[in-house]
């Protein structure tokens, strides 16, 4: 099978390298070699060991017949969503890892599959090398998943663990990030919970089987986040994590991300640098979590790979993951799920209780008051007029 890559950046130069490199053994799980064709670029790589294979117009792939799997790792809904297109119009089947465009996207490019006999797969667009969404849509489909939860950003959890337990400045932290090739381009997307979001929203379209819009879907990121929360955190013997929620609930499902506390026994606090994890609960297994490399080259490229393989392996099948478009009457207001909630404030405690009732207090830290309410919403919060300067509600399976 002969294979196209389109975009030759941090994961597109590790697809290729990874079928170089174990191109017998991927051979023999694949039943035929994957053949590495054209790649698209859009600069010169002189010397680089694919420079023959170069292209810089998908014409010269998309026109040729002999090219039946095009990976797209372009990145965006621009060039991308373009070439997509145009592979699965062309009865080419399409891996991705983009999660911005699964996000956004999804279902059209699904349905377009679908109509063109072909198929589009992503696993590395969540968790980077782990495999996570292939077990989500095969071997839980037993299950009404009521909850998935993850750290699902790789950059940020690195930023958080160098900052909040090696002392690190943000900006060392964020610039490290960006040398190991973890963070986005732009890494705004990254620390403001964009990317996250996205992930979120994929795993919510599989889980719930309608796409939830990205736009619509409440992210807070890692930037507000002290020494003084983390402090507190310690404190309480939990840590602070950047958390991505699928959550069911009657009536619909919230999706949401940001900081939470999570106390240490729960698996997710024990997740640091740039590892992710997933935590799926389902109604019939119970909780099941998945681990792995949540960002870089060769974890994210793995999965790439993985989904190819697969490919080879079943090219005749129909599109194996599917999800309905329209799932914005599903998505519930992230204020009102209700939890726990860690609060920060220089209000004295007797004018927060007022307010929010008894609070869980926590030793004072620099002058300042910090504790945890009982379940309520972020919504209450606001709405109580109390003087709060952090809140983040805590995370408990
Ligand atoms: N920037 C992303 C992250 C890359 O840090 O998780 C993997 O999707």
């Amino acid at each position: 099978m002969k294979i196209a890559i389109a975009g030759y950046g941090t994961v597109g130069g590790g697809v290729a390298r990874i079928l170089e490199k174990n191109a017998q053994t991927i051979a023999r799980r694949a039943g035929q070699p994957l053949e590495l064709g054209a790649i698209l670029v859009r600069r010169d790589f002189p010397g680089d060991p694919f420079e023959s294979r170069m292209v810089r117009d998908f014409s010269a792939i998309e026109n040729d017949d002999a090219t039946q799997l095009v990976v797209e790792t372009i990145g965006g809904c621009g060039v991308a969503l373009d070439i997509c297109t145009r592979a699965l119009r062309r009865g080419k089947h399409v891996v991705t890892a983009n999660k911005q465009l699964v996000a956004e996207h999804g279902a059209e490019l699904i349905a377009l599959a679908q109509r063109h006999g072909c198929q589009f797969l992503f696993e590395a667009s969540v968790g980077g090398g782990i495999p996570v969404l292939h077990p989500l849509n095969e071997c839980l489909d037993a299950n009404i998943i009521t909850d998935v939860t993850g750290i699902l950003n790789g950059t940020t959890n690195y930023i958080l663990t160098q900052m909040l337990e090696n002392g690190a400045e943000y900006a060392d932290a964020l610039a490290q990030a960006q040398q190991l090739g973890y963070a986005e381009a732009d890494p705004t997307a990254d620390v403001e919970g964009i990317d996250a979001g996205r992930k979120a929203c994929i795993l919510a379209d599989i889980a719930y089987g309608r796409q939830i819009p990205p736009e619509r879907v409440s992210m807070r990121g890692i930037s507000g986040i002290t020494a003084l929360d983390a402090r507190f955190a310690a404190a309480a013997g939990m840590k602070i994590k950047l958390l991505g929620r699928a959550v069911r609930a009657p009536g619909g499902v919230y999706v949401f991300v940001c900081p939470h506390f999570i106390p240490q026994t729960q698996m997710l606090a024990c997740v640091g640098d740039v590892f992710n994890a997933v935590s799926v609960s389902g109604s019939e297994v119970g909780n099941v979590v998945f681990y792995g490399p949540g960002a870089g080259r060769f974890p994210t490229a793995s999965a790439v790979v993985g989904d190819l393989i697969d490919i080879a392996r079943n090219p005749n099948r129909p599109q194996p993951v599917c999800w309905e478009p329209d799932g914005a009457a599903a998505l519930l207001d992230a204020d009102d799920h209700p939890a726990r909630f860690f609060v920060r404030s220089r209000d004295t405690r007797e004018a927060l209780e007022q307010v929010l009732g008894k609070i869980d207090w926590l030793p004072e830290q620099e002058g300042v008051n910090g504790g945890f309410t009982a379940e309520t919403t972020r919504r209450a919060l606001d709405e109580s007029g109390a003087a709060l300067d952090a809140v983040y509600p805590v995370y408990e399976l």
